[in-house]
């Protein structure tokens, strides 16, 4: 009898290692371990056998509730000015500290190459494919789909209103359904300013693979709308991140991106906590986003026209062929005037009529910065 139960405390052991339980699965299998219990009981009349029986069981719920498994995160990223990594450490080191946390980081890597500094041509002809979230092919991940996660951080940053191409291409893998498929999902969107209807794309995508967004965090460059005009682009086509013409520096202030460490610390305590299992937001009152509604219209807009045109992009050629150059010459004179116009005009516009449209302002701002919100009272948990 000793053998027996012997033998059957082996298999569960080995069966738990192989599965590394989580704490909810360690109480239940003490119930059935204190229900097996008396059933051996009723079935073996006392003697030395029950003695042993109690011994092992106690073994075995010990051994089971001191493996309790490590949390297990993945994140996704991709970068190329190496901003995002930037982001991507700050916020995934408290976890990868911390021995009760397993973080997988899969690198995105697009099969061809995305240049930085963007030759002019190159840059303007990336936005059909971008718009029309047409994916590019992406290096083999080192993922199988088999992994089980219990917290997806997504880092990506926008392209032309849309999530960039090769994040795009990650949710659009095959793997991607069967990684995040009921899974929580924590986004982080690194931009100069204009991410809501890129915002809007990756919720619809998430939705689509049956994933649970549960935080959104939106860092965006130190520069205002107009001054990020001329700095960003600036920075794409030359290289040159440094100020110009009085404008500060374009991308995200370096001190704001050390501080981003305080949501990798408030992932870390939530992540102890099982909080990642309920509905709520892990990241409310550490100001994640701030909305800017009036930047709405002008993004609407821009997505049309990126839509449309991009339409005609795509009948006229592939990415890099030359038929796609005289449309995209006509398209850049476009995008010049619809900046230099659409914008101004809009925000004047709605400076304007701003009585009139305070209650349906405030209404957008409030669902855009939906699940985390721009709260400050958990600031002070996370000093840094
Ligand atoms: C092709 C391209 C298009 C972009 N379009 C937008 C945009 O529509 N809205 C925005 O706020 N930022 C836009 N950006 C800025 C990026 O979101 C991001 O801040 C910048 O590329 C740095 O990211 P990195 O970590 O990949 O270097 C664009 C950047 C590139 C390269």
């Amino acid at each position: 009898m000793a053998l027996i139960v012997h033998l059957q405390w082996r298999n569960s052991l080995e069966y738990a290692c192989r599965c590394q339980l989580s704490s909810q699965d360690f109480c239940f299998i003490y119930k059935i371990g204190i229900i097996l219990y008396r059933i051996f009981r009723q079935l073996l009349s006392s003697g030395p056998d029950e003695a042993i029986i109690r011994i092992i069981l106690l073994h075995h719920w010990i051994f089971v509730t001191t493996s309790v498994r490590p949390k297990r995160v993945l994140a996704i990223c991709y970068t190329q000015t190496g901003q995002l990594a930037r982001i991507a450490t700050q916020i995934l080191a408290p976890l990868q500290e911390n021995p009760d946390v397993e973080v997988h980081l899969e690198v995105l890597r697009p099969l061809l190459v995305y240049p930085f500094p963007w030759p002019f041509f190159q840059f303007f002809d990336a936005f059909p494919e971008a718009s029309h979230l047409i994916a590019p092919k992406l290096e083999p991940l080192a993922l199988t789909g088999d992994e089980d996660f219990d917290l997806v951080i997504l880092f990506y940053q926008v392209w032309f209103l849309a999530p960039s191409s090769p994040v795009t291409a990650f949710l659009q893998h095959p793997l991607a359904a069967k990684l995040l498929k009921d899974k929580p999902v924590v986004t982080v969107i690194a931009c100069r300013n204009m991410w809501m209807m890129a915002h809007q794309k990756m919720k619809s995508m998430l939705a689509n693979l049956g994933a649970r967004l549960i935080d959104n965090v939106v860092l965006s460059d130190r520069g205002n709308v107009f001054t990020t005009f001329i700095t960003t682009p600036r920075w794409f086509l030359t290289g040159k991140q440094t100020g110009f013409l009085g404008c500060p520096p374009a991308g995200i202030a370096p001190d704001e991106i050390l501080r981003a460490r305080r949501f990798g610390l408030a992932i870390q305590a939530a992540l102890a906590a099982d909080a990642e299992k309920r509905e709520a937001p892990l990241l409310a009152g550490l100001k994640a986003v701030e909305a800017n509604p009036k930047l709405y219209f002008s993004e609407q807009a821009g997505t049309r026209s990126f839509y449309l045109w991009g339409k005609l992009l795509r009948a006229a050629g592939e990415p890099g062929q030359w038929s796609r150059k005289p449309i995209l010459f006509f398209y850049v004179i476009f995008l010049a005037i619809l900046i230099v116009t659409v914008v101004p005009v809009s925000l004047a516009l709605q400076t304007l009529i701003r009585p009139l449209l305070r209650k349906k302002l405030a209404r957008m701002k409030h669902d855009f910065e939906l699940p985390s919100g721009s709260g400050i009272e958990r600031m002070t948990d996370y000093v840094i």
